[in-house]
């Protein structure tokens, strides 16, 4: 290990709480971040990593108004289904809280006061969509038109989902209330604080021109261009209406902060709610004050809508803030589609990542979504490719490899590892590249390229395979059962090393691989949900504990004589029909 102890924010993107979330969100956001984290953890790295629910603004209200029932009831509904589904997927949050906690509404308070103190935060009228019929403002998703920067259909009032601009909602062409349908509406003046955004062009530049060679080039291209264009202005930060954080001040009672300026703070209050929980209260500033940690690295991962609030937004407001890191790396991915498109309900092409975890194990989703992660381009999900990615890769290469050796040890050289013959040149040669594998293999998850990561360990994988194939022990011990122990004691160690390449995407597997081969221990903490109760009620959390956590990544050296432990299958071969059937239940429903 070269790098010293380090602290590693890891920041999740903040899933609206008005929906499920499919496939596309975890592939995108929620996964790598996971694979990122397991990885730091075992290179002895403190990592903290942290996301929630993000409860406000126009997607929760407009959620609940659709079903005429509370914002909160909507929350209650779909926090404890992410924690449910981050639980079963083994997505390891140092924390895992919501936004409407007295602890996100006091910091979100705090940045929003310093911003006015430091001459970051106006005052200024402008004219917002008013819809008569409905007698209200019509703030971001509660109006549609067509985008003025692609001229996409279907745009709401604060970007585009088609080509991700932002804008104002007075940009919008032919607008029209989502409450009403009202296509006649009023242009009135409003009252908003603004960030002032055009005062930190400059710093942002500054802060882009040096140490981002390791920046994905579309994040960097996206950001250096926009800023060069010197463009960014006063922006919205407070809406008209009363669901959400309040404005800290006098006379604003029928305005709330708008929610993508509290969302990114949530970073770090949930920060401070971890160190606060927890109970070493000062803790979070080890990996956020820029004076007391500066070598502290955080990264962001979203999917590529997000990418102007991290790169451009949030830095803005960190520099504002002062004394507090920026992002290190903003991994941001494209988008994983069904048919082209994006999952959606009503067209039947929703595939929530609960229910799927209902009939399929974590690790099977883990690989194959890693496997056809869109890194740099959208990616089309198929049934058939997930089942090919299961059966024809996963199981054919890893689960073959281990369910062939070990249960072979087992039964056939009395559950212990062989010492065998000493090693000759194949023997020899194999434990060597794939050794070497964890230099190569550490520098792609530490990249955060983690389908090549994946692609790697498969053809290392895939050279044991091969190495059975020509040793053949299976035959081998007929005739000479030292020369066959060789060869198993030759695997059993490469098992043992591949196991540690795969961890970070397979973790529920590794354990198992782990205490076959005898080892014991945990590789990876523990996960738990908690009840907390702060001034503005009781919210659920999912935490993770890495305590006792003894998985490292290094070359472990398998002892000869180790014993081992009775041999399970790791994985479930899916049906052939699985492709046929998922596609069919997913039209009809
Ligand atoms: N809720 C937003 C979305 O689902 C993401 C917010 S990321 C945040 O697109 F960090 F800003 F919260
Ligand atoms: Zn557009």
């Amino acid at each position: 290990m070269t790098d010293t102890r380090r602290k590693i924010l890891i920041g999740v993107a903040w899933p609206y709480a008005n929906g499920e979330q499919h496939i596309g969100h975890i592939a995108g956001a929620y996964l790598p971040p996971d694979i990122f984290a397991r990885f730091q953890r075992m290179r002895g790295n403190d990592v903290l990593m942290v996301s929630g629910s993000d409860t406000h603004g126009t997607p929760v209200t407009v959620k609940a108004d659709e079903e005429g029932i509370t914002p909160l009831d909507v929350i209650e509904r779909y926090h404890p289904l992410f924690i449910e589904t981050y639980l079963k997927l083994g997505l390891t949050f140092d924390l895992f809280t919501h936004t409407e906690t007295q602890n996100h509404w006091e910091v979100t308070h705090d940045l929003f006061l310093r911003h006015m103190e430091k001459g970051l935060i106006y005052k200024d009228t402008e004219a917002q969509l008013y819809d008569q019929q409905a007698d209200r403002f019509l703030p971001d998703r509660y109006v549609e038109g067509i985008c003025p920067n692609c001229g996409a259909e279907g745009a709401r009032g604060d970007q585009c989902d088609t080509c991700g601009a932002i804008y104002n909602q007075t940009e919008l062409k032919n607008p029209r209330s989502k409450i009403t349908g009202n296509t006649d509406l009023q242009i009135r003046d409003t009252e908003h604080f603004y960030l002032d955004l055009g005062k930190l062009n400059e710093p942002l530049i500054e802060w882009m021109a040096t140490g981002k060679e390791h920046w994905r080039s579309s994040v960097h291209n996206f950001t250096v261009t926009q800023l060069e264009k010197r463009e960014l202005r006063g922006r919205a930060i407070t809406r008209d209406m009363t669901w959400g954080i309040t404005i800290p001040l006098e006379g604003y009672e029928g305005k709330r902060i708008y929610v993508w300026y509290d969302a990114v703070i949530g970073y770090l209050s949930a920060s401070k709610e971890w160190a606060a929980i927890t109970g070493q209260p000062d803790a979070w500033r080890q990996w956020w004050d820029s004076t007391e940690n500066p070598d502290a690295r955080a990264y962001y991962f979203i999917g590529k809508d997000n990418t102007p609030f991290h790169s451009i937004i949030w830095p803005a407001m960190l520099i504002g803030y002062g004394g507090l890191n920026l992002p290190y790396d903003v991994p941001a991915n494209e988008y994983l589609n069904m048919k082209g498109r994006k999952f959606s309900k009503s067209r039947g092409t929703m595939i929530s990542i609960r229910s799927v975890l209902e009939r399929y194990q974590p690790d099977a989703w883990r690989y194959a979504l890693t496997a056809m992660a869109p890194e740099g381009n959208d990616v089309n999900f198929t049934w058939d490719d997930f089942v090919e990615r299961v059966n024809n890769e996963l199981i054919a290469n890893w689960g073959n490899l281990v369910n062939r050796m070990v249960p072979f040890a087992y039964k056939r050289f009395n559950a212990e590892v062989p010492e065998g013959k000493s090693p000759d040149d194949m023997d020899r040669h194999l434990l060597n590249e794939i050794r070497n594998g964890f230099d190569k293999v550490a520098s792609l998850y530490e990249g955060c390229h983690f389908k090549a990561a994946l692609i790697e360990v498969s053809r290392l994988t895939h050279l044991v395979n091969q190495y059975i194939t020509e040793k053949a022990p299976f035959a081998l011990i007929k005739t000479d059962p030292e020369a066959a122990a060789t060869v198993v004691r030759t695997a059993l160690q490469s098992i043992t090393w591949l196991n540690t390449m795969w961890a970070p995407i397979l973790p529920h597997a590794a354990q198992s691989v782990w205490e076959m081969l005898g080892f014991d221990g945990l590789l990876f903490g523990s996960q738990f949900v908690e009840r907390i109760t702060d001034a503005r009620g009781e919210h659920l959390v999912l935490r993770y504990d890495h305590n006792g956590a003894i998985g490292q990544w290094e070359a472990v050296t398998l002892p000869l004589g180790q014993h081992l432990r009775k041999p399970q299958a790791l994985f479930t071969k899916l049906e052939p029909e699985t492709a046929e059937k998922e596609t069919e239940g997913q039209e009809s429903s």
